[in-house]
């Protein structure tokens, strides 16, 4: 691979950005770009970096793709627009559940999201604005995953030899590639930006589709939205790195009202880990597994049945797609 990457005893959050802003604006000199805010630390510090070097000639927004978490579209627009960052919500959810009807195979759906992202939703949009380039929050653990063929992060494009200017009209300038999250969080609490953005767990780009195992249809979506919602409220304060709610493919035979209830199976995993190149599940209390399994299967229609994954990162991944 030939981005190195800015190990945290060379890395000063103060310079880094100072240089950042000033090659952004020497590459993108007196034109215009783009960036996809999704709220998460990464693409939030790039729209901060964007903003200081570029002003008005950078355009943010917000693309819904119909996968994201309950009210967080809304939810991040009007944090950024509070401090004085215009955000415009794109509603580009038809776009995505059409790219991914009848899709089973976890690479041909992150193919499909990243084919609407990228040709579709960012390539109307520059046109749209005449912005030559694109900017995003790319950091060194997608690069290195995708390089070594574990899974396709939907955010890698040139590094598997794509030429964005070529299949999309645009180039894409990614600042923040050579950091890990402990830096980019670091970077990001030089930039003010609020807590629950700096220590925000991450989510990945083509979000609750990566925890959709078979077909992310609106109705399978919809499901693990309302599990991911009770598994962020039960697990916010554990100080785990990431938690989430699967949605599995098979149904098992469970019993509610005293009969047989043919139902969905909610997995539930939630990681120790550094920054995501490797992970170990926490050991929660005993009390926090018996809340997960109650509210999961009474509040979210269908469940009858909630495991707690217990492999580390390898052999498993963090995400279920
Ligand atoms: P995995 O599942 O590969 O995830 O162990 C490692 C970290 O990356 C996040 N992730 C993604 N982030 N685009 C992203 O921006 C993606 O396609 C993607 N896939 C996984 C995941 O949530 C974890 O933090």
């Amino acid at each position: 691979m030939n981005i190195s990457e800015i190990l945290t005893k060379d890395f000063s959050a103060d310079s880094f950005f100072e240089d950042k802003v000033r090659e952004i604006a020497r590459t993108v000199e007196d034109g215009f770009a783009i960036n996809a805010l999704s709220g998460g630390v990464d693409s939030s510090v790039v729209t901060i970096l964007g903003h200081k070097a570029l002003g008005n000639r950078l355009k943010s927004y917000f693309i819904e793709n119909g996968l994201m978490r309950q009210g967080e579209p809304e939810w991040i627009v009007s944090l950024f627009n509070d401090m004085g960052i215009p955000v415009e919500l794109i509603d580009a959810r038809d776009d995505f559940f059409a790219a991914l009807k009848g899709l089973t195979d976890p690479e041909e759906k992150r193919e499909a999201i990243t084919q609407t992202f990228y040709k579709k939703v960012f390539g109307k949009l520059v046109k749209d604005t005449g912005a030559k380039y694109l900017l995003q929050g790319t950091n060194y653990t997608d690069v290195e995953e995708t390089i070594a063929g574990i899974k396709r992060q939907h955010n890698i494009l040139e590094q598997l030899g794509i030429d964005t200017q070529e299949q999309y009209g645009y180039l894409v300038l990614e600042p923040l590639i050579q950091l890990r999250k402990p830096a980019i969080r670091e970077l990001a609490k030089l930039l003010s930006l609020p807590e629950e953005i700096y220590n925000r767990p991450p989510f990945p780009g083509p979000a609750l589709a990566t925890r959709v195992i078979g077909e992310a249809s609106p109705e399978r979506i919809l499901l693990v939205r309302k599990a991911t919602l009770i598994v962020e409220e039960e697990l916010q304060d554990s100080g785990a790195f990431q938690y989430l709610a699967i949605l599995h493919q098979d149904k098992v035979t469970g019993i509610k009202n005293g009969q047989r209830n043919y139902g969905f199976q909610i997995e539930v995993r939630c990681w120790e880990s550094k920054d995501a190149k490797t992970g170990s599940p926490t050991r929660l209390p005993y009390d926090t597994y018996d809340r997960l399994a109650d509210r999961l299967t009474s509040e979210v229609p269908g469940v009858v049945s909630v495991t707690y994954n217990i492999t580390k990162k390898p052999p498993s991944t963090i995400e279920a797609v």
